[in-house]
């Protein structure tokens, strides 16, 4: 594929990774560097919903939370053109592995847990980190994902590595894949 063919045909860009591995900064950074729009799913679910995340949750429950994300992954964004940056828990579901790779580029960011407390440390925004003992929870969480995350053939660490120096990489390997896939 060219690389200046209309950006509604190019293949979405999807990040995953543990919460706090810095996909939505990365995202939003890497969307105009490769002229594509900027997609967080879970501010896409609670728009569409009129209810933030942690309203969600505490609401409806983690289970409802879970099917918006599979219909948002189905249904609920543009199938072209789009850097997404997907929940944690999103591809922890069955089938959501393979429907990201088969629908675009997909990518895993990784960072420690102790990088992870610190980026989510103070915030209120995560439902499952609202917890007596963060720290626990994230150690616990992350073992229990890892062997997921794991299976996602890119991968790249957000540990010691600058915003722009994870930025450059997650471009050159989105270039790299997609003149694959020509
Ligand atoms: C979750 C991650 C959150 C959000 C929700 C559940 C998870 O997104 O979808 O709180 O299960 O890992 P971020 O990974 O963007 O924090």
């Amino acid at each position: 594929m060219s690389w200046d063919k209309k950006l509604s045909t190019r293949p979405n860009l999807y990040l995953t990774g543990f919460m706090g591995t810095g996909k939505s900064a990365v995202g939003r950074r890497v969307a105009p560097l490769i002229n594509a729009q900027f997609l967080d799913a879970d501010c896409v679910i609670a728009e569409r919903v009129g209810m933030d995340v942690p309203s969600i949750f505490a609401q409806h429950g983690e289970a409802s939370f879970r099917k918006l994300e599979r219909e948002f992954v189905a249904s609920g964004h543009p199938n072209t053109g789009c850097v997404v940056a997907c929940g944690g828990g999103l591809i922890i579901q069955p089938g959501m592995l393979e429907a990201l790779e088969k629908k675009g580029v997909l990518i895993c960011l990784f960072a420690s847990s102790d990088t992870v407390l610190k980026r989510t440390s103070g915030k209120t925004s995560r439902p499952l980190l609202n917890v007596d003992d963060p720290k626990t929870k994230i150690q616990r969480l992350m073992a229990e994902r890892l062997p997921i995350y794991r299976k996602v053939r890119l991968a790249v660490s957000t540990d010691n590595a600058s915003l722009s120096a994870v930025v450059k990489r997650i471009v050159l390997l989105y270039q790299r894949e997609i003149a694959l896939k020509d």
